[in-house]
């Protein structure tokens, strides 16, 4: 039997979506205002979910703290209210679109997780468009 326990997060975030290797024009044929050399920002919202086996002892699949404290080192302190592009080094060569970012979040948060949970990252970058990822 799989229980899934699920936490929400927030960050601020700026970013600019091009291609180093892209002239301005097609960054911007194929960006749009995304590739504003000034960049933008968002209000990212995240959930987390973690599935795994209810410990017998303890009652939970994973105990919230610990998912609140992956969440803050791996999400909040290192992306909130920083310009990925330039301040987040996994975007130094990245495009930080919102299917990179949460599949960056996912490895980030998978890493530090015993091997027995599965994890699933849905982030939205805004109130309507989101997208998720569970490492498949
Ligand atoms: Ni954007």
């Amino acid at each position: 039997m799989k229980v899934t326990v699920s936490r929400k997060a927030h960050f601020n975030a700026a970013h600019r979506l091009y291609r180093k290797d892209w002239s301005f024009e097609k960054n911007d044929e194929t960006f749009g205002k995304c590739n504003n050399p000034n960049f933008h920002g968002h209000n990212y919202e995240l959930i987390a979910s973690v599935t795994g086996e209810i410990d017998p002892e303890t009652g939970y699949v994973i105990d919230m703290k610990v998912l609140k404290d992956i969440i803050k080192n791996e999400v909040e302190d290192a992306f909130d209210h920083k310009n990925l592009n330039l301040e987040v080094p996994e975007f130094k060569d990245l495009n930080p679109t919102a299917e990179n970012i949460v599949v960056v979040i996912y490895n980030k948060m998978k890493s530090k997780l015993a091997s027995n949970l599965e994890l699933e990252i849905t982030l939205y970058e805004t109130l309507r468009n989101f997208v998720s990822y569970s490492g498949n």
